[in-house]
């Protein structure tokens, strides 16, 4: 039956504002600018998203709990495991901000999956990734369940692996009105946290079936590597683990126990493996000094969540290996140095925010001034300004705001290795644009020879690296059976 034109349809089709109305445009890329009526809708909804955080229940399993890999894998997992054990190594996808928010973002949202899949189908089998860790906001605007098919499991289709995330504050800001059974995280947990493997209206035909992490919050345990992932709320920023001694009311402190009851489990069992960290915004994020020219990235740093996992860190004398974020949509690596139990460590803290939603600038115009771009190398330790470590500098190791790109990680016995990769229009390239190696027992960062250095635009301010100890002197300073630092 032929389709009725679409002049005979009713107009409007609403009787009131909708969000994502507009006006179509002469560029069908673009498609729909916002309706002049919505201004006022969008100020005040803008406002909420620096006002409003969510409450989101205790997790199913104990604070010391953890949802092991094998469990995701299911009948075959203990067989995998053992598999991978024997082999030595592991290796796995993470990348944050995926969701195309409109028809103009899809391409680039599905060139990232894509060529994530196609990852898993080129590597050898020795190298092939083993699942996917999404570093928060899958779902555009926000989180809504309608959403899901094409933002998440449509371009996932064909990932052969388990795919775990934590929600970001897109997958958990509350639009004013929405029904609680709609709530952003209620479709979130409904598809990542369900007590079994069942598949779920988002899905559509599709055959993934929902993950079953215990909670919004988890300690993901795989051969090689634990991966300790904090919900960091639905602010634009910053990010928020707790209500911070009463100020955000809405928020459990349960993360709080659960951090420090997982970073005890691997202080006391000796845990050998690579100890990452997760939240879905950055505790750095890139912005010029101040008195600097241009402003910073969309997304600024977190400094009173960092506060909190530097003191719970300290309580139980164990540093993870690496920090990893998204929120900011481009990639962004600082080395910080710290002076931790009984030596001098340094740590990734690596923001990989271009997973397809958008690609933005490290700095921007502002004052009429446009932004200088950071050098690679920049000593940013003003960004670090209260540190509850004995920090002892910062470093904006690697940069890059012009493409999507996502991280695979490899961890064995010895180390762990960050490798982005850029992800643009061409063919798959051959080597990673930065790639990072942390040497676990020293738990110092190993500067990788032939990383290509990006030529600096602005101006540059280029000081000494921090100093770092050598993996034989720091290895001979580890107090036995500390653990992870
Ligand atoms: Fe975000």
């Amino acid at each position: 039956m032929p389709r009725p034109p679409r002049s005979s349809l009713p107009q409007p089709l609403f009787d009131e504002p909708v969000f994502a109305q507009g006006r179509p445009t002469p560029d069908p890329t673009r498609f729909k600018v916002p309706h002049p009526s919505d201004a006022a809708l969008y100020r005040r909804l803008q406002a909420l998203l620096y006002e409003d955080v969510v409450g989101f229940p205790r997790s199913r399993a104990a604070p010391e709990e953890l949802y092991r890999l094998a469990t995701a894998l299911g009948p075959h997992g203990p067989e995998i495991d053992a598999d991978l054990r024997a082999h030595g190594r592991i290796v796995f996808h993470m990348v944050g901000d995926i969701g195309a928010s409109t028809e103009g973002k899809y391409p680039g949202e599905i060139r990232v999956s894509d060529r994530i899949t196609q990852d898993c189908r080129l590597a050898p089998p020795d190298d092939r990734p083993q699942f996917l860790y999404l570093l928060g906001d899958l779902v555009y605007d926000f989180g809504e369940a309608r959403y899901y098919y094409d933002q998440f499991y449509e371009p996932y289709r064909n990932y052969p692996a388990p795919i775990f995330a934590i929600p970001g504050n897109h997958d958990s800001f509350i639009v004013p009105g929405t029904p609680p059974s709609e709530a952003p995280l209620v479709t979130f947990q409904r598809n990542f946290c369900a007590p079994e493997p069942v598949v779920t209206p988002e899905a559509g035909s599709l055959h993934r079936t929902a993950m079953t992490q215990p909670g919004v919050y988890f300690a993901l345990d795989a051969p090689f590597v634990r991966i300790v992932g904090l919900f960091s709320n639905a602010l634009e920023d910053p990010g928020v683990i707790s209500s911070q001694g009463g100020e955000w009311k809405a928020i459990p402190d349960v993360q709080l126990e659960f951090l420090s009851a997982q970073l005890t489990r691997l202080r006391d069992e000796r845990f050998e493996g690579a100890v990452l960290l997760t939240t879905h915004h950055p505790p750095f994020a890139y912005a010029p000094p101040a008195g600097g020219v241009g402003g910073g990235g969309t997304h600024a740093s977190s400094p009173a969540m960092l506060a909190q996992i530097d003191r719970i860190c300290t309580e139980t004398g164990v540093y993870p290996h690496a920090f990893l974020a998204g929120h900011a949509h481009n990639y962004q690596r600082f080395t910080r140095s710290i002076d931790f139990e009984h030596g001098r460590i340094s740590v990734p803290f690596v923001v990989c925010g271009g997973g397809g939603h958008d690609v933005d600038p490290l700095v921007q115009a502002r004052g009429g001034h446009a932004g200088v771009e950071p050098a690679d190398g920049t000593v940013v330790s003003y960004l670090d300004p209260e540190p509850q470590v004995e920090a002892r500098g910062l470093v904006l190791e690697h940069h890059d705001d012009r493409t999507y790109g996502y991280l695979r990680a490899t961890a064995d016995p010895n180390s762990l290795v960050l490798a982005f990769h850029p992800v643009g229009t061409g063919a798959m390239p051959a080597e990673p644009f930065d790639r990072v190696v942390v040497d676990l027992a020293s738990h110092t960062v190993r500067r990788v020879a032939g990383t290509p250095r990006r030529a600096p635009t602005g101006e540059t301010d280029r000081p000494a690296r921090p100093e770092r100890r050598s993996s034989r002197a720091a290895r001979g300073a580890r107090r036995p059976g500390s653990g992870p630092r």
